[in-house]
């Protein structure tokens, strides 16, 4: 990396930088299953307009807009929102578009404007979530509902666990800081929605279950999080700091191991997540 990218880095809203820094196209290649079987729940119907917020390179737009909905994709890693549109178009999708933007500020998106906000795993990682439970109500018309998909603090299956050990090796997060992971306390949810004037009456929570599968090894597989995800990629450059890197490396081939169910030399790892549905 040059200087010029370095200060680019430093300067850059840090939420964007983690993202863009590695490739999540590589980890959401073995979420495409879950993500369509997530889509079918959602009653997706011809010409719903649907946001998908978070949405990576399209794990749940594709789906929803092969479904016949009028689907914009909003995501803060222009890497991501570019495979996005690169995927759509190798679809032949002409009603699924992505663009980049903060799911905490969608300054560029009338109020009422979505039948649909969905979210899987996306929204929960935008700083400042009382801002983006206030977005995601102000877009949504009145009727419409809000989905989210958020992984649950202290939970003991994949992810939950990927970002406790990952944080585990990580610097102390800066002050103010609030843990995506509390998008997954229906308590918190609660209260945000609560702000934007939506009664707790309005707000269902249900667990569900999400399978990551890949054709590699375990092992493998946490060598694409540790080259890929920009969470597990920065928990190693701070482990390797500390001259830990070896010990972060153990801890996760270990969970994947544990957590794997294939009965091949493949990888299949089921996770659990809170999905929560509000009506707007
Ligand atoms: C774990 S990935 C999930 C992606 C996708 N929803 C999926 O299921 O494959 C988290 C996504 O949230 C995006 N993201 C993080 N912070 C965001 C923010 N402030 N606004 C919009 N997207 C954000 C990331 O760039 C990334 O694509």
């Amino acid at each position: 990396m040059g200087a010029f990218d370095r200060r680019r880095e430093t300067s850059m809203n840090p939420n964007q930088a983690l993202w863009e820094k590695g490739d999540f196209t590589r980890i959401a290649e073995s979420m495409r299953e879950s993500g369509e079987a997530v889509v079918l729940d959602l009653g997706v119907i011809d010409g719903l307009k649907v946001l998908d917020l978070g949405c990576g390179d399209g794990t749940t737009a594709i789906p929803a807009a092969r479904l016949g909905a009028d689907v914009l994709g909003v995501d803060i890693a222009r890497n991501l929102v570019a495979a996005g549109n690169a995927r759509a178009r190798a679809h032949g999708l002409t009603n699924c578009t992505f663009r980049h933007g903060d799911a905490s500020d969608l300054h560029d998106l009338d109020d009422d404007s979505f039948d649909l906000v969905v979210s899987i795993f996306g929204a929960m990682f935008a700083p400042r979530p009382s801002d983006v439970a206030k977005e995601m109500v102000r877009v949504t018309r009145p009727g419409g509902r809000i989905v989210m998909g958020n992984w649950i603090p202290n939970d003991p299956t994949l992810v939950a666990q990927i970002l406790r050990i990952s944080s585990s090796y990580s610097p102390p997060p800066p002050e103010g800081f609030v843990s995506p992971m509390t998008w997954g306390v229906e308590g918190s949810v609660i209260e945000r929605f609560a702000a934007t004037g939506i009664p707790r009456e309005r707000i269902s929570f249900s667990r569900d279950t999400f399978t990551f599968a890949s054709r590699s090894t375990p092992a493998a597989f946490v060598a694409d999080f540790k080259n890929y995800y920009g969470p597990t990629m920065n928990a190693f450059a701070a482990a390797e700091e500390k001259g830990r890197a070896a010990d972060l490396q153990r801890e996760l081939e270990d969970l994947f191991e544990r957590e794997n169910r294939s009965e091949t030399k493949a990888t299949s790892i089921s996770a659990t997540f809170l999905r929560v549905t509000v009506a707007a």
